[in-house]
């Protein structure tokens, strides 16, 4: 059936506007049923966060912004589900077009600025499904106008504690001016001590939420230096390395669309968020495990992801131009890896090329 779905969607999906062909994505997920999958084999399984993955293959916060169908998405056959990023109040975000495809490099720009339902809307949603099992994170933003944007996180923290799986504390998406600046040192350590509180005191109630940071793909190394030893120092129980790049890659093909503002995603963010990530692990020295994301879109892209320091990874615009069934491929080539290298897990892997990949030269 989603092989079917798959065939049928993608040229149809590729030839709309990209706006509308992620709506009509979202509506196809909601109407068309999709049986549960076969249950992950057990050299899949990862345990981290205090959570059992079924395998480690996520889908990364934006595409189920308002979480509509997370549970579709986990019939796909994702380990785990990111939806948001969710801001206190609902938001339009930035005007359209807003939204590009880089066919020739298969890449993707979008500055859509948290456009988002809101959190009583989305929480509503979550609600409603809080028993149905399967990991579902929650990716939470501060809205463009706010005046307190420490705030904004800890009024979701309180508010979607008893129904996220994970939180993941954004602060680096470059569509929404200024948010960017958390990520620096003072008002990190204030954020993240203020959501870690906010946390604490809803331990009661929804009991310890893990807290994920995820940072951009653009920070400096000494940016990082700092990042990495404040996530430490609080004690967030892991990193999403990362976000969409503002940089433009010299080797981008489609010369015109790259000059569209915005983050940057896919295939052309790939050489760089791994780098990132294999530096965050060394600065991390197995305190907490991350999450590798950019440019994922087949087994050998993940494997060495996992290679650079992930525990778990995640994808959103690999789906686009390889299809809804992307992640069966990807734990299909998985599956051929362990078997080709003797292995029983993918665990035994994190991190192994990372003292390599910090050594090569920068990625331009
Ligand atoms: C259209 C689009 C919307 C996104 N929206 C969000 C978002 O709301 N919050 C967030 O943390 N990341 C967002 N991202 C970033 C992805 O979660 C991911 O970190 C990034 O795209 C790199 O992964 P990829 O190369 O597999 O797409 C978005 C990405 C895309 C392409």
């Amino acid at each position: 059936m989603i092989g079917f779905f798959d065939r049928l969607s993608r040229p149809l999906l590729r030839a709309l506007d990209p706006e509308d062909a992620h709506a009509l994505a979202i509506k196809a997920l909601r109407f068309v049923p999709l049986a549960k999958p076969p249950p992950d084999a057990a050299e899949f399984g990862v345990q981290a966060l205090g959570l059992k993955f079924p395998n480690p293959v996520g889908l990364a916060a934006g595409f189920d912004k308002n979480a509509q169908v997370p549970d579709a998405l986990l019939r796909l056959g994702f380990g785990f589900v990111e939806v948001g990023t969710i801001t206190p109040r609902a938001q339009a975000g930035n005007p359209k077009p807003r939204l590009f495809r880089l066919e020739a490099d298969q890449g993707v720009i979008n500055r859509l600025g948290f456009n988002n339902d809101g959190a009583a809307v989305v929480h509503a949603r979550l609600a409603v499904r809080q028993n149905a099992g399967g990991i579902v994170g929650v990716n939470i933003g501060a809205n463009r106008d706010s005046v307190d944007r420490t705030e904004d996180y800890v009024r979701l923290i309180e508010t979607f504690a008893a129904v996220a799986s994970y939180f993941t504390v954004n602060v680096s998406s470059p569509n929404t001016p200024g948010l960017r600046d958390l990520q620096q040192a003072g008002a990190l350590d204030d954020l993240l001590a203020r959501v870690l509180d906010a946390r604490e005191r809803n331990r009661f109630r929804a009991g310890v939420t893990p807290v994920l940071l995820k940072i951009a793909p653009d920070v400096t190394l000494s940016d990082l230096d700092d990042i990495v030893g404040i996530a430490r120092k609080r004690r967030v129980d892991g990193m999403i390395v990362g976000n969409t790049t503002i940089s433009r890659p010299g080797a981008l093909r489609e010369r015109e669309r790259a000059r569209e503002q915005g983050g940057l995603s896919g295939r052309p963010l790939f050489k760089l968020s791994t780098r990132m990530l294999a530096e965050t692990f060394v600065r991390a020295e197995g305190a907490f495990p991350l999450v590798g994301a950019g440019g994922i879109d087949s087994g050998a892209t993940a494997i060495a992801k996992i290679k650079a320091g992930a525990t778990l990874v995640q994808l959103y615009t690999g789906m686009v131009y390889h299809g809804i069934g992307v992640v069966n491929e990807i734990k299909a080539d998985l599956t051929a890896a362990l078997k080709r290298g003797y292995r029983t897990s993918l665990t035994s892997m994190v991190g192994n090329d990372a003292a390599t990949i910090t050594a090569e030269s920068w990625p331009g």
